[in-house]
């Protein structure tokens, strides 16, 4: 005798029609409720795919005082016959013989309305925007990726590290860390000459959040050959942009007797292979991102609409190498550029040396070339410490992809192996090379070629999903002044 209890199906099982003519029970979050004295149609969504189901109800067999409960974001338990659907829009609906309302939600009070709200509302609801069309969509896609990045790495053999989120250093970080502490701010220690005496600190010294894993990453390359770090990272640079969050999630390879061109193949393979993922597992949810971008772009003047539209840009940049230049002859294209003569960039480009902004980047990438473009060899003065000196005395082995609509989305090196030349650049920036007294072991013993790269996670979900902002491919983003829910 089989007297388990019967288990709730899927929205996304129901829609496939094999259920079609059993008894089911679905369980989830009215998004719409019509309702005659004959008749109540009520739309559902369980999360598990963009669609809703549709609930057909009789009042008379359902109950008034249930019906009556039943509104916009409620939750509810249905008990019913999957049956083909009469209506356009979807293949399959519930006949329902029971409902069971789980949890009201007072319809004066609950914020989502079966309309089209701003992304900036919704931001600011954060912990109920999972439950539009949107987000839905985005924190699928998320999930995709995050998936499909595990799969690449492991399908090529490499194994994933953990390295710390709290540190003892701050190597790269420059003053962009937030400090870790169980100090009484009220009343902290000092030492003889007045400075905080962080000896009495947790950790017996400073101790931050981590910028990069790479450091540590590295270490484990020199002993598993291919490994890569995703873990969360956080920079308290004040930048408040579309592209910047103050706590982020990075993917970072670390590639032992890789050289700074087989860094660069293994990114753009990286790239191409987590676009065409998503284009065959999240045809739904892009499909609706897909047109709505199309509808806002119909809002835009036209020469600030997209060339492509977003499944056209994925498809584009899944079949197409990536440009590779290096930064000189970068700066080349960019001197002689029109924005550039006509004085139209922000930051004009006069000389060698000077860093790229995002709007040189974007001009490379959607104007010139019209492509994914992987720039290498950077002037080593806007490099960090550890890039690969190159013979030329000027600049590192850096390699930085920049993408349509984002600007930079990789950023990687080949790494400088000869402890000499190691600790002279240390030196030359004054990094203090106590501290990273591990980091130097590694090229005192064994020391080989290798190189890595970092792929900021949301910046590659802005380019999947088509997103304008960072806050909205995050479920909880922290950035300057902001860190509610
Ligand atoms: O170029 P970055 O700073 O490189 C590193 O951290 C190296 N340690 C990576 C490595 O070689 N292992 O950052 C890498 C990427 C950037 O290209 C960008 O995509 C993303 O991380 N990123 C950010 N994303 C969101 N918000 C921020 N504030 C970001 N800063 C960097
Ligand atoms: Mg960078």
């Amino acid at each position: 005798m089989n007297d388990r209890k019967q288990k709730r199906v899927r929205i996304k099982e129901l829609l496939s029609e094999s259920l079609i003519g059993k008894e089911i029970i679905v369980k989830g979050w009215v998004r719409t409720k019509r309702a005659n004295k004959n008749v109540a149609f009520i739309a559902m969504n369980d999360g598990s795919c963009i669609q809703n189901i549709q609930i057909v109800a009789d009042p008379a067999q359902i109950g008034d005082d249930t019906l009556k409960g039943i509104s916009t974001g409620a939750s509810i338990s249905v008990k019913g016959e999957l049956v083909a659907s009469q209506g356009s829009g979807q293949s399959t609906e519930v006949n329902a013989k029971s409902i069971e309302v789980l949890g009201e939600a007072d319809p004066e009070k609950y914020v989502l309305q079966p309309k089209r709200h701003s992304l900036e509302f919704l931001r600011e609801n954060a912990h109920i925007r999972f439950r539009t069309n949107t987000f839905g969509a985005i924190f699928r896609i998320r999930h995709a990726m995050i998936f499909a990045v595990h799969q690449f790495f492991n399908e090529r053999g490499f194994y994933n590290i953990h390295t710390p989120i709290i540190t003892g250093s701050d190597a790269e970080g420059a003053g962009e860390t937030f400090r870790v502490t169980t100090l009484d701010l009220n009343n902290v220690p000092k030492t003889e000459d007045g400075k905080v005496d962080f000896k009495e600190d947790f950790f017996d010294k400073e101790a931050n959040l981590t910028v990069s894993g790479q450091l540590e990453g590295e270490l484990a390359a020199m002993a598993f050959s291919d490994i890569y770090t995703f873990g969360p990272t956080f920079r308290a640079e004040n930048s408040n942009t579309s592209r910047h969050l103050a706590e982020f999630w990075m993917i970072e390879p670390e590639m032992a007797f890789y050289e700074l061109a087989d860094n660069m193949d293994l990114a753009e393979e990286m790239l191409q292979y987590l676009v065409s993922y998503a284009l065959e597992n999240c045809k739904d949810d892009l499909e609706f991102l897909d047109k709505r971008a199309a509808d806002e772009d119909k809002g835009r003047p036209q020469n600030e609409r997209s060339e492509l539209g977003l499944l056209e840009r994925l498809e584009f940049v899944k079949a197409n190498e990536f440009v590779r230049i290096s930064y000189t002859e970068a700066i080349e294209i960019l001197r002689n550029s029109k924005p550039n003569k006509k004085k139209k960039f922000k930051y004009l480009i006069d000389g060698w040396g000077t860093d790229l902004q995002s709007e040189h980047e974007r001009f490379l990438v959607e104007k010139h070339f019209k492509k994914p473009v992987i720039l290498f060899d950077y002037p080593k003065e806007i490099k960090s410490f550890y890039m690969r000196q190159n013979a030329d005395g000027k600049t590192v082995a850096a390699m930085d992809i920049l993408f349509p609509g984002i600007g930079e989305i990789v950023g990687g090196s080949q790494r400088e192996e000869r402890l000499d030349k190691l600790t002279g650049r240390m030196s030359e920036m004054n990094i203090p090379q106590e501290e990273l007294w591990w980091y130097l072991d590694t090229r005192k013993f064994g020391s080989v070629p290798h190189s890595g790269y970092g792929l900021g996670f949301e910046r590659l979900m802005l380019f999947v999903t088509g997103m304008g902002n960072i806050r909205d491919v995050i479920p909880f983003p922290r950035t300057p002044g902001s860190a509610e829910f």
